[in-house]
């Protein structure tokens, strides 16, 4: 394999960097902030620790969680059709690769592919996914790119010898942005690829409130689990003293924003101790974890042109559930 890892440019001079402890500072900051507005809130990326990451493997299992398995139901069915569309020589630059699995997928199927780039600021999911892909496609350069892709970043040279940068950002993670922060991460996306660049985009689909409600709600419990580890994290990383049997996970269809909401519901009117500060909570207030936006294809089309981009061939199921595009620039 050809793996060259990138300096993180992050790391103070002559200090080790302590990323855990960073990464807590970073949680508790976002923990008080979040706790102390009117209408509570937690970001959702704080739900992927170990545990969080281990959990979500298993929802993306379930048999009510549709999105993955469709995605790669699209990414197989459509597999020649995405491959002619994307066309050969392609260096696949993916946002966020998780274990890299989905990036096997979709290199596998595409013509000659000249480069894997995956981009994360966690360099221990940049190993996992370039490892895998390596093994996957051992002729294939594989370069990770230690970087935040919630801020602008830099490329330079790197994939210099491809004929085109194709974008990848599966598995509708564009839909846990709100509007803006949609339309901002596809702008800066674009200004990070090369000028001609495509990018390859999941967006889940609008679609009956019952088969949401149980993709977000499932019967086993997982994605409950998945909320309330939220919770632990709190208390392990950020000291805090969370009763685990005092809140519920809800997750609710917004008509209005089109997207599942998660919630984490006090049972019974409390307070809870973080970092010396004390947070009240009446029976049934809540603090808001996720959202997970579903489109219309006509409102995906719309974000995408308000970023600069251009909606072109797109690929779904047949039963409508998920939507895979090619986004020109
Ligand atoms: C990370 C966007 C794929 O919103 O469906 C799954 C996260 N949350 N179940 C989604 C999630 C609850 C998921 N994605």
């Amino acid at each position: 394999m050809n793996v060259a890892l990138s300096p993180d440019p992050a790391a103070p001079e002559g200090q080790a960097p302590d990323p855990a402890a960073a990464q807590r500072a970073a949680l508790l900051a976002d923990a008080l902030a979040g706790l102390s507005a009117p209408r509570k809130t937690l970001p959702s990326k704080w739900l992927y620790d170990a545990e969080g990451a281990r959990l979500f493997e298993a929802i993306t299992r379930l048999p009510e969680y549709y999105p993955t398995r469709t995605e790669v139901r699209i990414l197989t069915e459509s597999g020649p059709d995405i491959a002619r569309a994307v066309g050969p020589g392609a260096a696949v630059v993916e946002f966020g690769p998780g274990d890299g699995a989905k990036a096997v997928q979709l290199l596998r199927l595409l013509d000659a592919p000249a480069a894997y780039l995956p981009v994360d600021i966690a360099p221990e999911w940049l190993d996992t996914a370039a490892a895998r892909v390596a093994e996957a496609l051992p002729a294939l350069r594989v370069q990770p790119v230690v970087a935040d892709f919630s801020q602008p970043f830099d490329l330079a040279d790197r994939a210099a010898g491809s004929r085109v940068h194709l974008g990848f950002f599966p598995g509708s993670t564009i839909g846990n942005f709100e509007a803006e922060e949609a339309v901002s991460f596809l702008r800066r996306a674009r200004a990070t690829l090369r000028p001609g660049a495509r990018m390859l985009l999941g967006a889940d689909l609008v679609k009956s409130v019952p088969v949401l409600q149980a993709a977000y709600d499932d019967a086993a419990g997982v994605t409950a689990a998945f909320n309330l580890n939220l919770l632990t994290r709190l208390n392990r990383e950020a000291g805090a003293d969370f009763d685990l049997g005092g809140f519920t996970h809800r997750a609710a269809w917004n008509p209005d924003l089109e997207r599942i909401e998660m919630h984490l519901v006090s049972r019974r009117a409390q307070t809870v101790q973080l970092a010396g500060r004390a947070f009240q909570f009446a029976e049934g207030e809540s603090i808001h974890t996720e959202n997970s936006h579903k489109y219309r294809p006509e409102r995906l089309r719309a974000l995408a042109e308000a970023a600069g981009w251009r909606a072109g061939a797109s690929w779904t199921d047949p039963d409508r559930l998920f939507s895979v595009w090619l986004l020109d620039s």
